[in-house]
């Protein structure tokens, strides 16, 4: 096996035949005059391979089979030579959904997804795509091409090598069309993660097994009873309910219960955040609607006494991507301060973005605050490692929200399995930001085989 890089250019000589010049010849141990299998993502044919007296690392392709390889362009590539069958690529897929407009194509994400595709396309061939835009007659997909210079351009091209996916919505990601359509890649042979959204509830149940990586989930009960959730509030300084399906701090209520005071409930409605007492449980339980079935797929936690600056709690996400060998590593990490009077430390509820550096500087010595982050670092692999192995598809990418105690342990609020990239909004967490979008090709690279492992 060896891989190499060519150019690959369109030749008008006689189809049936691939025509590499003898420095390609050479760094990938070819033999002329044989046939080969050659394979661009998904889409193959058979030709005989020649060799052509021109300089460089050149690949010459009949224009009739750069047609039936859907190769989108010409320029550069990596090849692949193993047992006697060439495969030029990478190619790899975003999965999104689109709609047709030709300047922003995918939204409000179009941003993203242009960041997505432009960072592929330095690592291999990249585009994005929606479900409906793949033809399973001919095994292509008419995908989004992004270049500076011509700015979105569709083509189409093979079923990718690997498929990223960044479906948007959790609603559609369950649907029925939608996990058939995956099992369908999958058994097409293409790597395809993350496979969806996880919901808050199936990750703490997924991590109890783990031992020791479930030491940092707090206290959880799913869809509580009114007497559960009493008995919480009497064993825990305040307790969280959290929708299990949901995001963006939606739907979260912070409960406290204070002696000779009575119950407290925290809480953000129409853009404000609200504080209501109860006398007794049951006005609580009221408000809240527990009888009333208003808290099905809701999660009731243990509330942790996070790190505080100027009296606002802070927590952390933790950005882990796979690297080239197929190993989890911590890309980036931002902090978030809660916005005044915030249950929590979104920025669209007032929350700031901090490094988290400048974060735990403000509260520990600079030996402690790097003992506390390495501390946590591991803490995260560890959560990942463990989510991994209990799930039945590839993990690639995942956001953490941690919180640090008074108490320096570590603990685990959500997993994301398509973490947003605002921390690295951060002017001082821009440069990681790109970082990991390199890394998130690198680790595309390993899953397509393209590593130069055995993959
Ligand atoms: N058990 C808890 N104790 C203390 N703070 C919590 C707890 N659960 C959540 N939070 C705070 O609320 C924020 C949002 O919770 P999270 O579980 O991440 O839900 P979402 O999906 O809405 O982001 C967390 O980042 C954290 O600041
Ligand atoms: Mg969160």
């Amino acid at each position: 096996m060896s891989i190499s890089t060519c150019q690959v250019l369109v030749t008008k000589r006689p189809a049936r035949a691939l025509y590499a010049t003898s420095a390609l010849i050479k760094s990938l141990s070819l033999k002329p005059g044989k046939t080969v299998r050659i394979s661009f993502g998904k889409a193959e044919t058979t030709v005989t391979l020649r060799s052509v007296k021109k300089s460089g690392s050149k690949l010459y392709v009949p224009l009739n089979i750069k047609n039936q390889l859907l190769l989108p362009h010409i320029g550069t590539f990596k090849v692949k030579s193993s047992n006697g069958s060439l495969r030029i690529g990478p190619l790899f897929g975003i999965m999104t959904t689109a709609n047709p407009s030709a300047t922003s194509p995918f939204g409000t994400r179009t941003s993203l997804i242009r960041q997505f595709v432009a960072s592929g396309s330095q690592a291999g061939t990249c585009f994005a795509f929606a479900p409906k835009n793949i033809d399973w007659a001919t095994r292509s997909v008419t995908g989004y091409f992004y270049s500076p210079g011509k700015g979105w351009y569709r083509r189409k091209a093979p079923l990718p090598d690997v498929i990223y996916n960044r479906m948007p919505s959790r609603k559609t990601e369950k649907s029925a069309n939608l996990v058939s359509l995956k099992y369908r890649l999958t058994h097409a042979g293409i790597p395809l993660f993350n496979w969806s959204f996880f919901e808050k509830w199936d990750i703490y149940r997924l991590l109890e097994p783990a031992g020791e990586a479930y030491k940092h989930v707090p206290q959880s009960i799913l869809n509580p009873s009114p007497r559960q959730l009493k008995g919480m509030l009497d064993n825990h300084d305040f307790v969280y309910l959290k929708p299990t399906g949901g995001s963006l701090g939606k739907g979260i209520y912070r409960l406290t219960y204070k002696p000779h005071k009575g119950y407290f409930v925290r809480y953000r409605l129409s853009g404000r955040n609200r504080v209501l007492r109860f006398a007794k449980f049951s006005g609580l339980a009221r408000m809240i609607g527990i009888d009333k079935g208003r808290l099905r797929n809701y999660v009731a936690q243990q509330g942790i006494r996070l790190l505080e600056i100027d009296g606002c709690p802070i927590d952390f996400r933790f950005h882990l991507i796979k690297n080239i060998r197929g190993r989890w590593t911590v890309a980036g990490i931002g902090c978030k301060k809660a916005g005044k009077g915030s249950v929590t430390t979104h920025v669209r509820t007032g929350g700031q973005l901090l490094t988290p550096g400048q974060a735990l500087g403000r509260i520990y010595s600079a030996s402690r605050a790097q003992d506390l982050l390495d501390k946590a670092k591991a803490v995260s692999i560890q959560l990942a490692e463990a989510i991994e192995r209990e799930s039945s598809h590839p993990v690639g990418e995942l956001g953490f929200d941690l919180g640090i105690d008074k108490d320096g342990r570590i603990w685990m609020f959500e997993a994301n399995a398509k973490p947003g990239r605002s921390i690295y909004k951060h002017p001082a967490l821009k440069n990681e930001g790109r970082a990991t979008l390199k890394l998130l090709f690198d680790y595309c690279t390993y899953l397509s085989g393209f590593n130069g492992g055995d993959a």
